[in-house]
């Protein structure tokens, strides 16, 4: 019987050796996973990307090309980490004590981001620890987030500020037509309604009595959003194409 890895590792790529990786998982170039980090299944690991020790990442995550994923950063399942990002651990960092002796680990406290499920953190975003990225929020590329970001906020710049929000499909949303504080996808035609307990959105459970309903679509609309929907699947296996780039690079 042979053994076959359940998952793909790329030549070059440093995987220490307590490190569980699940199923279906690839793990690029020169890609390090620390000790006793434990990724899901189907997750990616692109060339270059660091996943510090003990860090736990759910199922289905994208930590693109040399993110740096310190510890003791925790990943729910489906987060995307862009190419470049950096995930900090230490708020004040200095290499040495005031005596000018190198600090050891004893000699911090390692502080971790957080990131709910289906977060998306943009290329060379900076997440500086502590901090928790939201539920199917998104951190604009170049982003500095130094507090934490509620579910479904779409926040960019330096410091990061809340511009808009966004579904679970990635798109903005758009206010209700019925003047609530309700949400609407244009292309799912999902409703997200306010979420005290966070600050940010959370999708409503439907059917609801009295709920919000979206905005009634035009005619002209309503083709687009079938096509959108369509949209929505050719973005997902662009994304899966995306992974297919890696596939490229790994030949
Ligand atoms: C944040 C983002 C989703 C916004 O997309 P969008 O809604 O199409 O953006 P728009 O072009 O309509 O810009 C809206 C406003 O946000 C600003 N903005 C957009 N992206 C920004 C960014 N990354 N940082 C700062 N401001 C940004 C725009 O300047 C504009 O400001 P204005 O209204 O004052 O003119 C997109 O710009 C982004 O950064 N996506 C992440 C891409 C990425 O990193 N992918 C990773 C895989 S490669």
């Amino acid at each position: 019987m042979t053994n076959t890895p359940a998952y793909r590792v790329a030549p070059g790529a440093d995987i220490a050796e307590d490190a569980v990786i699940g199923a279906g998982s690839a793990i690029w170039h020169l890609a390090q996973i620390r000790e006793g980090a434990v990724l899901g299944a189907d997750c990616i690991v692109g060339r270059g990307a660091y996943i510090g020790s003990g860090v736990e990442m759910g199922a289905g995550c994208k930590v693109q090309n040399h993110a740096l994923v310190y510890e003791p950063a925790r990943l729910a399942e489906g987060v995307f980490v862009g190419p470049a990002v950096v995930f900090t651990n230490d708020h004040f960092p200095r290499a040495v004590n005031p005596d000018l002796s190198p600090k050891s680990a004893s000699d911090w406290e390692p502080v971790g981001v957080t990131c709910e499920q289906g977060a998306s953190i943009g290329a060379r975003a900076v997440c500086v620890a502590p901090v928790t990225i939201g539920a199917w929020s998104m951190v604009a590329a170049g982003a500095t987030v130094v507090k934490d970001v509620p579910p479904h906020a779409l926040v960019a710049g330096v410091p990061a500020r809340r511009l808009a929000w966004v579904g679970r499909a990635g798109e903005k949303l758009v206010p209700a037509s019925d003047g609530t504080d309700a949400w609407v996808c244009p292309v799912t035609g999902e409703w997200y309604i306010p979420d005290e307990s966070t600050g940010g959105l959370q999708l409503a459970s439907t059917p609801v009595v009295d709920a919000p309903r979206p905005a009634p679509l035009e005619a002209d609309d309503a083709d687009d959003s079938t096509d959108a929907t369509a949209a929505v699947g050719a973005d997902s296996s662009s994304s899966t194409d995306s992974t297919d780039e890696q596939d490229g690079s790994a030949r």
